[in-house]
């Protein structure tokens, strides 16, 4: 099993080393434009294996050599520019545009068999230019964004209640950004609704600081996170790899659900080794249309914004 990331900075190397620690694919290939990036990146991982005792037995790392990449299984993109403190996410719009465009044309050609994970910002408009790109079936093409959002959802509640955020279920639809829609009615505590535990006014003051996550991360590190961002989307190469048919919420290509589309944006799916395998339609109340059909508006005049790459 081979899997390519594209992209060996924070983000893709740290998928690279929660990878291997998983001990669920036996290659991994890094990709990246800066010269012996990759490689060194790569080396200073492979050296890890044998303290962790790993069973992945190759990690490898080349400079734009797509060749390398040749019959993955999935290709993780995390190229491009992150954003510095001040910038929004749709701040790198066109510059990510034209580097996910370039990377998805080399990658498909190589392996194109292969499931794309999509990470770069804007991540729904990057996820729709990725699928645009490579031609290939909706199920595909996902992006990575539900899965960090939710996680930071249950971190502050669980935080704010003192229990373990493990125990906290949620659902978060919606793209990548100020606009997501975290579902109150779709979170609960071992199966008990989270309206036992906080009231509407309180989960709201959660909800604003879950949106406001990752430019906390920003404005204390300078760039945006890596390591919540990274076991996201190990989260999600496992649920394809392993078949495991999980019900995540990721970006995807809507055709109608929702009453949406030509639109990528979070909803829950149903992840196993084809990829997306289900597209899972929740009976959303008017208020909750409301926010998803905004945020959707939001994803599409970014899309308005790309120059013809
Ligand atoms: P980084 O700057 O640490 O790494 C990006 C890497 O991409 C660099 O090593 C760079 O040389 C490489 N690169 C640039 N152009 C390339 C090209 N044409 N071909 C191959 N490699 C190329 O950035 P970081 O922190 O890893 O973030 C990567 C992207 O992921 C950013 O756009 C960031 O906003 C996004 N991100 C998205 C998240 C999400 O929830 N969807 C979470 C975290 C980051
Ligand atoms: C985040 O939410 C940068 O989009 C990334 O941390």
């Amino acid at each position: 099993m081979k899997v390519t990331i594209i992209g060996a900075g924070n983000v893709g190397a740290s998928c690279a080393s929660l990878l291997a620690e998983k001990n669920i694919v036996n290659e991994i290939v890094l990709l990246d434009i800066r010269d012996k990036f990759a490689e060194g990146k790569s080396l200073d991982i492979a050296q890890m294996l044998p303290i962790i005792s790993s069973n992945t037995t190759h990690i490898i790392g080349f400079t734009n050599d797509y060749s390398k990449s040749k019959n993955s299984e999935v290709i993780i993109i995390t190229c491009g520019i992150p954003r510095k403190p001040g910038m929004s996410r749709d701040d790198l719009v066109n510059t990510n545009a034209k580097i996910i465009h370039s990377v998805t044309k080399e990658s498909i050609y190589f392996s194109p068999k292969a499931k794309f994970i999509i990470v770069s910002n804007p991540l729904d408009v990057m996820s729709y230019v990725a699928y645009l790109t490579a031609k290939v079936d909706y199920s595909r093409v996902i992006g990575m964004a539900g899965i960090l959002d939710s996680a930071r959802y249950r971190y502050f509640l669980s935080k704010e209640l003192n229990c373990s955020p493990h125990d906290i279920q949620t659902l978060l639809l919606g793209g990548h950004g100020d606009t997501m829609v975290p579902l109150y009615r779709y979170t609960s505590i071992s199966g008990i609704p989270i309206m036992e535990f906080i009231s509407r006014e309180k989960n709201q003051v959660i909800i604003e600081k879950t949106k406001k996550g990752g430019e906390q991360i920003v404005n204390l590190l300078g760039t945006s996170a890596w390591m919540a961002p990274s076991a996201s989307v190990v989260q999600m190469v496992e649920a394809i790899i392993k078949d495991s048919k999980r019900i995540l919420s990721c970006s995807v290509f809507l055709k109608g659900e929702y009453d949406l589309k030509d639109v990528y944006l979070g909803v829950p799916v149903m992840l196993g080794k084809s990829g997306i395998e289900k597209i899972i339609e929740l009976k959303l109340n008017q208020e909750e249309r409301n926010l998803l059909k905004k945020s959707a508006n939001h994803i599409k005049n970014m899309i308005k914004k790309l120059d013809n790459f």
